[in-house]
This record gives C-alpha cells, sequence and structure tokens, in this order.
C-alpha cells in the first residue's frame, strides 16, 4: 500500500494552526500568510500531491484537505482580528493623554494663590484699627447726588471751595445734578439721616471707599483713589476728642517715633477745621525734599461738625456735637511703605505687587 500525502495532515495542520497562534503582530502575521495559505505552502504542496492518489482515493482526500484548509483559514482570520483589535487598543494607549502626569506635573508648579492688593489690605488694616478704637464701618455709595456731595456738607452750587473737589459729573437735567463722590464725607451725612431716623444717635463709625476726582494722575494724585471717612456725633465730644483719635490712630498704625498734629484749615463742613498731618515717613521729622523741608506730611483733614451740617440732618445741634475726619488710604499706604509714585498701586505690575503679600 502507498503512502497518503495526508497521513500527517492531523500534525501539519496542528503546527500552522500553532504557528498562526504565535503571531504576535499584524506585520508577523502577513509575512507568514504566504507559508500558510499561499502557492508555495504545505497545503498547496498538499493538494497538487493529491493527483499521485488513485482516482478513487482523491475525492475524498481532496474533501479531507479542504476541511483543514477552511480550519487554518479561519484561525488565521481570526487571529487577524483579534491582532487588529489589539493593534486599536494599543494606539489609543499611545494617544491617550495621561491626566496623572499632567496633575503631577502641575502640582510641581508653585501653586500661586495671590493675595489682596496693597490699597484693599491698607484699607482692612485701617478698618482694625478704628474698629479697636470702637468704632463701627459703614458704606456708602460711590454716586452721589449733588445734595449729598455738596450741598448738604454746606458747599453751595458755585461756592469757591467746589473747585477743590472738581468731579465727574453726569448731567441728568434737573432736579437732580449727579457726581462720582469726591470724597467719602456725603457717607456721614447718609449715616446722620439714617441716625436720625431711626432715632439711633449717637454715631461712631469709619466709612472707607473709592472717590473720584477730576485730577491728572501724578507721583502722589490718582483720578480713582480711596478715602476713610471717621465720623462722631455723641453728647459733649470736643475738639480734645478728635485729637485724641488722631493721635491713637496715627502710633497704632504708623508705630512708634511717627507722630500727628493738626494745623488751622478750612473746610466748609467743619468749623474749627485742621489739616491733620504726621511726622514725615521719609527723614521721621528731620526735614527732606519729600516733606519740603517741614518734617510733616499732609494726610488729610478734620473738624467739628459744622453746626450747618447738623442743621442740614435734622439733628439738634444744642444737645449733639461731633468730629469728622477724612483721608487718603492710597497716601496711607504711600507714606507707611515709602511708595516714591502713587501710580504704581494701580499699574499691576506683580514685581511691585507681589512685595505686599
Ligand atoms: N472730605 C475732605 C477732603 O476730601 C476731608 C475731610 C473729611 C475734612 C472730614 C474734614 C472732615 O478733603
Amino acid at each position: 500500500m502507498t503512502s497518503s500525502p495526508l497521513e500527517n495532515l492531523a500534525a501539519q495542520k496542528a503546527e500552522l494552526l500553532g504557528l498562526i497562534d504565535s503571531l504576535s503582530t499584524l506585520d508577523a502575521l502577513r509575512e507568514a500568510e504566504p507559508g500558510i495559505t499561499g502557492k508555495r505552502s504545505i497545503l498547496s504542496a498538499l493538494q497538487k500531491s493529491l493527483g499521485s492518489l488513485p482516482p478513487d482515493e482523491r475525492a475524498p482526500a481532496g474533501a479531507l484537505l479542504q476541511e483543514a484548509r477552511r480550519e487554518v483559514e479561519a484561525a488565521l482570520e481570526r487571529q487577524r482580528e483579534d491582532l487588529s483589535r489589539l493593534a486599536r487598543v494599543a494606539s489609543l494607549e499611545t494617544d491617550r493623554m495621561d491626566l496623572g502626569d499632567v496633575v503631577v506635573a502641575a502640582l510641581k508648579v508653585p501653586l500661586s494663590a495671590g493675595h489682596p492688593g496693597l490699597i484693599t489690605s491698607t484699607q482692612r488694616e485701617l478698618e482694625d484699627v478704628f474698629v479697636g478704637m470702637g468704632f463701627t464701618v459703614a458704606d456708602g455709595p460711590e454716586v452721589e447726588s449733588d445734595w449729598y456731595n455738596f450741598e448738604a456738607l454746606n458747599i453751595p452750587p458755585a461756592h469757591p471751595a467746589r473747585g477743590l473737589w472738581d468731579t465727574f459729573y453726569v448731567d441728568l437735567g434737573d432736579p437732580e445734578t449727579v457726581v462720582l463722590r469726591t470724597h467719602t464725607s456725603p457717607t456721614q451725612i447718609h449715616l446722620m439721616e439714617e441716625a436720625v431716623a431711626t432715632n439711633s444717635l449717637p454715631i461712631h463709625s469709619v466709612m472707607p471707599g473709592r472717590c473720584f476726582r477730576r485730577d491728572t494722575p501724578d507721583a502722589s494724585h490718582l483720578a480713582t483713589f480711596h478715602q476713610i471717612e471717621g465720623l462722631v456725633v455723641d453728647r459733649g465730644i470736643t475738639f480734645a476728642d478728635l485729637a485724641g483719635v488722631i493721635e491713637t490712630f496715627t502710633r497704632a498704625y504708623f508705630g512708634a517715633g511717627i507722630e500727628s498734629r493738626l494745623r488751622p484749615g478750612f473746610f466748609p463742613f467743619t468749623e474749627p477745621s485742621a489739616e491733620f498731618e504726621i511726622t514725615c515717613t521719609i527723614c521721621r521729622g528731620e526735614g527732606c525734599r519729600t516733606c519740603s523741608w517741614t518734617g510733616w506730611l499732609e494726610l488729610g483733614g478734620s473738624g467739628m461738625l459744622d453746626p450747618a451740617v447738623l442743621a442740614a440732618v435734622g439733628i439738634d445741634g444744642d444737645e449733639w456735637s461731633g468730629f469728622a475726619f477724612g483721608f487718603g488710604i492710597d497716601r496711607c499706604a504711600q507714606m507707611r511703605h515709602q511708595i516714591g509714585d502713587m501710580r504704581a498701586l494701580i499699574d499691576n505690575d506683580v514685581r511691585f505687587l507681589r512685595q505686599f503679600s
């Protein structure tokens, strides 16, 4: 009996299936494919050899071989699908953004949380000093009517003192002219009106906030700036109380070696009035260019409430008296930190701002 060319078919098929199974990349599969199912493959060689079989054995042998080929081809296709799925997953892996790494990298960058600007921190410190002295902190509108900004403060229309507080007028037509407030003093009027309406005198308050003037910015002026106003209305208040509050504040905020003095001045809403000055923080009183060789720097204004102002809000000047003061918050920051040019406060240069974190 001649040996059949298919006598090793089972082992040969197993070998091909093993080979297919061992192919680990699509490239390797493509390379191996002709040797598995192509013209020069063992399967094709077996096909050709069937011709040597006796005619009656050819058909069953051919069917057997066909079956083996189908199995091998199916295994090859399955492997191709598996490998292409793996390749797709692999490319997703490489394309994937590793957020873990991004977060770690971000954490390595020092976090800068930011901090309040110098004007804000100065305002808070000033509020703290006054709260420590028994004052409350109040707020007022930045946009005022002419009456609050001027008239109730004893500055009638066309009064020359209006020139000191020239501002941005918004003329909405009569009856009321609207202005951006030029000082925090109109908040005094709101507070006193409210206290009268609610029968809640006395008042011991400070009122910080933003103010506006028609000023050309220079080293010591900004067209938008900040003031803090102080107002006391009580029984038996004298000029000595005003001087005491200003001196206590000066020592608390500016520290040892800096004193205050009150120099006669004029404000339409206080009588008597005084300029409020402190020891020059640059030369500490010796005399220098900044203080024009006087040893003193002007910080703000102050005085006893003018009877005309008390009358405007309906407070009985025989029963109540009081004082007010007001000074620049930006000016305070400038003097305390010896800032040459006030415009640095609003330039938003982080190299400057960072010094005050
Ligand atoms: N409002 C005045 C100004 O802006 C300052 C001041 C306040 C003066 C209170 C006296 C009393 O110049």
